[in-house]
């Protein structure tokens, strides 16, 4: 195939599709969408959220936890917050998780428990955005909505040679999508795209020679196909530094706190903290502490280091801050991961208990 038209690109894609299509567990297979399975909105719905800014491996695991505890939008609805922030722990972007249970609401509220049908009807609920109501109604409605993700822009740059870097070239590349997008099975292709940027269009050493785009591909036909997307270069992220304190009771109860709504971590379980901005703080309880290490984390926009310090507590203090958690109630699977670096870290020197 050289420079066909859109429907040739889409008919080459599909066929590749139909054959190498990735099992995933929210994912209705090619041919048992052609036998007439439909997507469950709600499948379609959590993965995609799941999946951004996370890969495919790493949302597995959380996925059939999450669909074997609340195997339908009303069950997620009814469940506690601190639940579905337990079970998102490690997934991070923790605003994902609020907007997740505030959109579960809003479709058993507002929409009856059922999902709009409709792109439109989708992006008026919590946390839906332009890319996530194009996906679910592209994949679970078969709506011929335009689905860019990060590998789209990456399939489209180079199929196209798109030289203007990213973040410039998004509007570019969402129309290169969009005139590609076909009116008969939308929902396939959206997933084809981004299997194929997945699996083969891949951002380092693309496997050009089994593309089924390789002859049309203008990045390939110039061998520039390593160095697009071109991206504008980003500032070096800065660094924080903080204090966490991590106090355990002789009944080996845990000092922790919930963290404000919003803000970064808003919602999850935590141990308490300094600011992040290198001052230091006032201990939760007074106790003995002592300087076990720290652990380091990298958020979107920043380094962070934090001090550990931990101390032994007596029965019946009574913190300033936060609580103390029951042995028994404490699940280490519920901290977000810089949280359970830092318990990781402590939790030795706490033992035996
Ligand atoms: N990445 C995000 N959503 C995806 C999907 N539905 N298929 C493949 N990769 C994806």
């Amino acid at each position: 195939m050289r420079d066909g038209d859109a429907s040739d690109f889409a008919a080459v894609l599909l066929e590749w599709y139909d054959r190498h299509a990735r099992a995933m567990p929210w994912r209705v297979p090619p041919e048992e969408k052609k036998a007439g399975v439909k997507p469950d909105p709600y499948r379609v719905w959590l993965s995609e959220v799941m999946l951004q800014q996370t890969t495919v491996a790493a949302v597995r695991e959380y996925f059939r936890r999450f669909t074997e505890r609340w195997p339908t939008v009303a069950d997620l609805a009814a469940a506690e917050d601190a639940a579905v922030m337990g079970e998102w722990a490690g997934l991070g972007y923790y605003a994902r998780a609020r907007n997740l249970l505030a959109c579960a609401r809003a479709v058993v509220r507002d929409h009856g428990g059922v999902f709009p049908a409709t792109r439109d009807g989708l992006l008026g609920l919590p946390g839906i955005g332009p890319y996530t109501a194009s996906a679910i109604a592209a994949i679970a409605h078969d709506e011929p909505a335009t689905v860019v993700d990060g590998n789209v822009e990456r399939v489209m740059a180079r199929l196209w040679r798109v030289e203007t870097p990213l973040p410039t070239a998004k509007p570019e590349l969402t129309r290169l999508a969009a005139d590609l997008t076909p009116q008969e099975r939308p929902g396939d292709y959206a997933q084809a795209v981004m299997d194929l940027g997945a699996t083969i269009c891949t951002p380092r050493n693309p496997a050009c020679g089994i593309c089924p785009w390789r002859d049309p591909c203008r990045a390939r036909a110039e061998g520039v196909q390593a160095s697009l997307p071109r991206k504008v270069e980003k500032a070096a992220k800065p660094v924080r530094e903080g204090v966490l304190w991590i106090a355990r009771r002789a009944d080996g109860a845990w000092l922790v706190e919930r963290r404000a709504e919003r803000g970064l971590l808003g919602g999850m379980l935590g141990f308490p903290g300094s600011d992040w901005d290198g001052a230091g703080g006032a201990e939760p309880v007074a106790a003995e502490w002592q300087e076990v290490g720290e652990v380091r984390h990298t958020f979107t926009h920043f380094h962070l280091i934090l001090r550990c310090r931990i101390a032994r507590v007596a029965a019946g203090v009574e913190p300033r801050r936060g609580m103390f958690m029951a042995k028994a109630d404490f699940r280490p699977s519920d901290l977000p991961t810089v949280m359970r670096k830092a318990f990781d870290l402590t939790e030795a020197a706490f033992s035996p208990s």
